[in-house]
């Protein structure tokens, strides 16, 4: 059932591999798709050309709207970026209810709860053995284990064979009692004397793991960064120490006093005109702390990378992406004060899982000197930050309390206007020499782990500023060059080719990624005549500097409208970027990266589709839980990823390959009724495909589709 429908490097679907085992066997023969060698577009008649922003469909598998109550999702990729950031105190901290996983809520998504909440001191223990409640008579929760079971919970799941996936793997259930499969690592004994007791089963000799009040992550489920109530209580009391931004902090302002400098001057579009140069710029002062040795990185065409996504890069996708390829994978956006403030939420986007610590491949071609592969992981964190302040004591704070840090990126894309007004994000574009104030101190408190910085073309549209933000980057910006710091040291930038006017409007622009690129490459050597300046800077200030490849000149990375393995390689070799980074394309087929890795076209049946959303529905149960709240949490980031997935155009019903991005498809039927399902974008449908794994929805379960559509009613979503 697991077999795959090949199709090689051609572009044509003339190419497609005549596969017929690879067919869905679960499927109706009437609706199987024939891969065949018919399909050239030299025999087709000049209407099956290909018309721009229109996907390909072969005719058969249209249908006509007009006789159709099906609605189409009309993608919305600025709304999709922006949600879970539009709360007015995204900046500040997260408002919204507390949830598993700390999530973004601003979008509500209901409370998917008990009727009858059983109390945390009955959730783990048998029923003649409980524990002290703590509350004592005051007590609101249920203790009566039976009584809540009978009214409290709704019945148990019947998905997955009604065996709890997470008791399945692990031998214990954190959910005990509350699990939606509790039943199946439960029973009833009767002891000597006659009485029945209702205990909890247990396949080993482990035992039962806890459900933590504070959400301090499913530990035990190979959850890394997860750090303690107490720890966040320090940071929002403001008691944890950032020893290294305090003392690097103090010694900014220090001489900032003595030597002023000068604001850049910004014309009426905040383009930066001057370059904050002061004309008696003090001679160079010694910094009290200088950056450590940074552990080595390697990008290549052997790591493509999962970009940073919002609400949909959560652990449970990135998980999935990890297990189909994905070389390198990037947190959500997390942003600097609530994470200086210890906010769950903001914490809890940190969390990174054990497939993610495992080295990314390293092909050995490219010889990076000090590069230990064995000493690499894939996960690193994305940060936002306005402020110097903010920034360093963001990322010391950070890389002491999450081990697992790949690098730590600074987000200078982020378009969305509350963080943008804010001068985080894309504003960052525009103040060139604030920027690199932030990088290099981000530097210098973050240990070993590198900075890294993902960048877009420019605020403005046809105003591309990045090229020369690129080579401040790499050569330091004037005011750099004046006080002698030297350039920010960053170990990579990543492009994306749109301006944040631009928003998703028109295309990536892999020929101003590939002229960056370039000047990243030229600038190697102009480096080496700009270091004997008036002061070398020191080796460790750059991230790379000792790299035989590099010679301390940071990666650079291209990202943008990649939908195939095609894409992919077309701009690794065209644009001569170093490795390229992947967003929506891994959200409508997060096989993308097996494409990659296996270099070809892969139609995945709906079958093997539908796989891949129940290992989603599985990772997300083992990572929010299995109780009523852990399912509908699952469920809600389920939907979230379906309204992407469901753009998916599987290729065997393409007339002209490669699939591309920005097509929309007009209306079509899948080749099973499968098929036609994952491709609805009525959220109604990705209701029900969620209930194949989670079950029914529950009554209080809402969710808001970002989607401009009109189609979706929320009278519906009760
Ligand atoms: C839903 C969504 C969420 C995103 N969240 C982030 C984010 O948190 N940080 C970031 O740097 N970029 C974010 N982006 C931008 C992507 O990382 C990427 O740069 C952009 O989508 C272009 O790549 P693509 O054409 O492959 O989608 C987001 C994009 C989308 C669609
Ligand atoms: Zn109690
Ligand atoms: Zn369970």
């Amino acid at each position: 059932m697991d077999q795959t429908n090949t199709m090689d490097q051609s572009t044509t679907p003339a190419a497609v591999k005549a596969d017929t085992q690879a067919e869905d066997v679960t499927e109706s023969p009437s609706k199987r798709m024939k891969l065949s060698h018919d399909t050239s577009p030299a025999d087709k008649p000049a209407s099956t050309e290909r018309r721009k922003g229109i996907a390909p469909i072969k005719a058969e598998y249209l249908i006509d709207m007009t006789k159709s109550s099906a609605a189409s999702a009309e993608a919305d990729d600025d709304a999709a970026e922006a949600a879970g950031k539009t709360d007015p105190k995204a900046t500040a901290g997260r408002g919204g209810p507390k949830s598993k996983g700390g999530q973004n809520h601003n979008r509500q998504f209901g409370n998917s709860r008990d009727a009858i909440e059983l109390c945390k001191s009955r959730v783990h223990v048998n029923e003649f053995s409980p524990q002290a409640c703590q509350f004592g008579a005051k007590c609101r929760y249920e203790h009566d284990i039976r009584k809540y079971l009978k009214d409290g919970k709704r019945e148990d799941l019947a998905t997955f064979n009604s065996l709890c996936p997470i008791f399945e793997i692990k031998g214990t259930c954190s959910a005990g009692w509350k699990c939606r499969f509790a039943s199946s690592h439960s029973k009833e004994v009767e002891h000597e004397d006659g009485r029945k007791e209702l205990v909890l089963v247990q396949k080993d000799t482990q035992t039962n793991g806890t459900t933590d009040d504070d959400d301090e992550g499913v530990s035990g489920n190979g959850v890394v960064n997860l750090v303690d109530a107490a720890t966040k209580i320090k940071l929002r009391k403001k008691i944890f120490p950032t020893p290294k931004s305090d003392q690097y902090l103090q010694w900014i302002e220090a001489r900032s006093k003595e030597d002023p400098p000068d604001e850049p001057l910004v014309d009426a579009d905040g383009i930066e005109i001057t370059n904050g140069k002061h004309d008696n710029r003090a001679t160079y002062r010694e910094p009290p702390l200088k950056p450590s040795e940074k552990r080595r990185i390697y990008y290549g065409p052997e790591t493509p990378i999962l970009a940073p996504l919002t609400t949909q890069g959560n652990m449970p996708f990135r998980r999935l992406c990890v297990s189909l390829g994905a070389q390198v994978t990037w947190s959500e956006m997390a942003m600097g004060l609530p994470l200086l403030q210890g906010e769950k939420g903001e914490w809890a986007l940190m969390k990174a899982h054990e497939s993610e610590l495992s080295p990314p491949a390293y092909s050995g071609k490219t010889v990076v000197s000090d590069y230990n592969n064995s000493k690499d992981l894939k996960f690193g964190a994305q940060i936002a930050a306005n402020k110097p302040w903010l920034a360093l004591k963001t990322t010391e704070v950070l890389t002491a309390l999450a081990p697992h840090l790949r690098a730590v990126d600074l987000n200078c894309g982020c378009p969305i206007d509350l963080v943008f007004r804010q001068g985080a994000g894309s504003a960052l574009l525009d103040s060139p020499t604030k920027l690199e104030r932030i990088l290099r101190g981000m530097n210098v408190v973050s240990g070993e782990v590198p900075i890294t910085v993902k960048i877009r073309m420019g605020t403005k549209d046809n105003h591309p500023t990045a090229e020369k933000l690129c080579r401040k980057l790499v050569l330091g910006t004037e005011d750099s060059k004046e006080t002698g710091d030297g350039p920010a040291g960053v170990a990579a930038i990543a492009l994306h080719g749109r301006s944040r006017q631009q928003r998703y409007t028109r295309s990536a622009d892999w020929e101003y990624i590939a002229s960056c690129a370039n000047l990243v490459r030229k600038l190697k050597t102009e480096h080496a005549d700009a270091v004997d300046t008036i002061h070398e800077p020191d080796a460790r200030d750059l991230s790379n500097s000792t790299t035989a490849t590099r010679d301390g000149m940071p990666y650079f990375i291209g990202n943008g409208d990649i939908l195939s393995h095609v894409d992919y390689n077309t701009h690794l070799n065209d644009a001569g970027v170093d490795a390229c980074m992947v967003a929506r394309g891994a959200l409508v087929k997060p096989w993308i990266f097996e494409e990659i890795a296996t270099n070809q076209y892969l139609d995945k049946s709906a079958t093997e589709r539908l796989g891949y959303i129940e290992q989603f529905a599985r990772n997300g149960l083992e990572y929010w839980g299995s109780d009523e709240l852990g399912v509908g949490t699952t469920r809600k980031f389920l939907l979230e990823w379906l309204s992407f997935s469901c753009r998916y155009v599987p290729l065997g019903l393409l007339e002209h390959l490669p699939p591309k991005l920005g097509d929309r498809p007009p209306a079509f039927r899948g080749r099973s009724e499968l098929e036609t399902l994952l491709s609805s974008g009525n959220y109604k449908d990705w209701i029900k495909i969620s209930e194949m794994f989670l079950g029914p929805a529950h009554k209080d379960f809402r969710f808001q589709p970002k989607h401009k559509s009109n189609s979706y009613e929320i009278e519906a979503e009760g």
